[in-house]
């Protein structure tokens, strides 16, 4: 009998090695080797693509543009780029409990709804609890079929029957495929799954959705490895302990990254917010304490007002702590010291704790003059100016920089009621506003004077 043989294989980044290794090079992750059956050899025969054309002049191309399937729930399209792209393969990806079975049953009974079929892989739950589910959120359709079922080669056949629209795995770490001998849920299990129904895609020109859950470090298991392969990834964020929910596209073939679109989660699903910074500023105008200010971020194509609080305060501990939730620490340790070395905010002693409300991260440079300020109104025990909002990303010698989208956060500022924006000098405004006063600041002590009021 032939011996066999076995790798080892990183199962955050699918790095592969002939001998157990403590660290990955590849990725810096500790004890993530797991040993597995090395089947490359099979694994060349599958890679032969079925299409082969030769190459071609860019001028012979024909120009045909995607056929797009509107989900009919208009913040998922947006995401999308505009609709479930023909013969794509979307990744979806979150926390467990986060809603994304809920979300493509209710996309299914759309999509069944304008008549198309739709084959619902259900490899984690049985039929009737997936009925069960279709119940709650009032999805009924004879177009819409349910396959609970776990081997790829059976899932191939039926798909390639039924021949669906749209096909949704539920998840792709609950399946496997008999073409590889590693065990279900592995990175090689993942990728080579994903690899073939990649393949199935495009062969028969069905869309696919994929689920896929993230570890706990809030990666996408077997993950990276699989975002390269596919069209689109989504991301699929909330707080646990809050009713929203927000889809982010972090990579799109056919579409912008970085757009998001905002639900709720209820009894009877997920449901579209039309006006997301109005339940983000839901409590800023009931309770005001020095220390929040409110800031335009801006979401892939959209702004968001957000509230940002900050607290300071005299420190039991020998070495201050700082705190950051929802935006970045390294972040928030650099303004502190731009406030220290500029304005000569001493903070050697105090623990300083940022937080943004409502569960929701804000990664960009634009949120720093907001987040300086918050730390500022709190330092000085003042409340910030009820009526204006704050943007613009705080350079290291205390200047304030541009930021992108400017018009349109100033728009969203004053379709909210905000009389007052301060905004980087350095951006160009070429629209009027009307009923919102736009105040510029160089530099950040002219923000604090030009905003605070004493
Ligand atoms: N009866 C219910 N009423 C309200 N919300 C529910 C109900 N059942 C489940 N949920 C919500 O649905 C979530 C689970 O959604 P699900 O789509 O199964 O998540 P995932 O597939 O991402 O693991 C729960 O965390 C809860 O918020
Ligand atoms: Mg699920
Ligand atoms: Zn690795």
């Amino acid at each position: 009998m032939a011996k066999i043989k076995t790798k080892y294989v990183c199962q955050n980044c699918g790095y592969e090695t002939a001998g157990y290794l403590g660290k990955c090079p590849e990725c810096s992750s500790w004890g993530s080797f797991i040993e597995e059956i090395d089947s490359s050899s099979k694994k060349e025969a599958i890679q032969e693509v079925s299409e082969i054309l030769p190459p071609m002049k860019l001028s012979e191309i024909e120009m045909n543009s995607e056929i797009r399937i509107s989900t009919n729930i208009s913040e998922f399209d947006r995401v999308l780029g505009g609709g479930i792209v023909q013969g794509s393969l979307v990744l979806i990806a979150g926390d467990p409990g986060i809603g994304k079975s809920t979300i493509l049953l209710q996309t299914s009974g759309e999509l069944c709804a304008q008549n198309k079929t739709v084959l619902y892989v259900s490899a984690e739950e049985s039929a009737s609890q997936v009925k069960l589910r279709a119940e709650r959120l009032g999805v009924k359709s004879d177009n819409l079929y349910i396959y609970p079922q776990t081997n790829y080669e059976l899932i191939k056949k039926n798909i390639e029957s039924l021949k669906p629209d749209l096909v949704i795995v539920d998840s792709i770490q609950a399946i496997y495929t008999t073409q590889i001998q590693s065990s279900a849920g592995s990175v090689s299990q993942i990728r080579e799954c994903c690899n073939l129904l990649m393949q199935l895609a495009k062969s028969e020109n069905i869309s696919v959705i994929v689920i896929g859950h993230v570890t706990k470090e809030g990666n996408i298991a077997g993950p990276k490895v699989l975002e390269h392969m596919v069209d689109t990834v989504i991301q699929f964020e909330g707080d646990k302990y809050k009713t929203y929910r927000i889809l982010r596209s972090i990579k799109n073939r056919f579409g912008n990254t970085s757009e998001v679109g905002i639900f709720e989660m209820g009894a009877k699903g997920l449901s579209e917010v039309i006006n997301p910074s109005e339940i983000f500023l839901k409590e800023y105008n009931q309770i005001q304490t020095p220390g929040s200010t409110i800031i335009v971020t801006s979401e892939g194509t959209r702004p968001l007002l957000v509230e940002i609080q900050a607290l300071v305060g005299t420190t039991p501990y020998p070495a201050p702590r700082r705190v950051a939730n929802g935006v970045d620490t390294g972040r928030v340790l650099q303004i502190l010291a731009v406030l220290e070395k500029r304005i000569g905010l001493n903070l050697s002693k105090q623990d300083v704790y940022v937080n943004v409300i409502g569960g929701i991260d804000v990664n960009e440079p634009a949120a720093d003059l907001g987040i300086a300020l918050a730390i500022v109104t709190c330092v000085r025990d003042v409340v910030f100016d009820l009526q204006t909002a704050i943007v613009g990303e705080l350079g290291l010698s205390g200047e304030i920089r541009a930021v992108n989208h400017i018009e349109k956060r100033i728009n969203e500022a004053q379709k909210l009621g905000f009389k007052r924006i301060i905004i980087p000098e350095a951006n160009d405004v070429q629209e009027k506003f009307e009923g919102i006063e736009i105040v510029k600041a160089k530099r950040i002590m002219e923000a604090i004077t030009g905003s605070i009021k004493h």
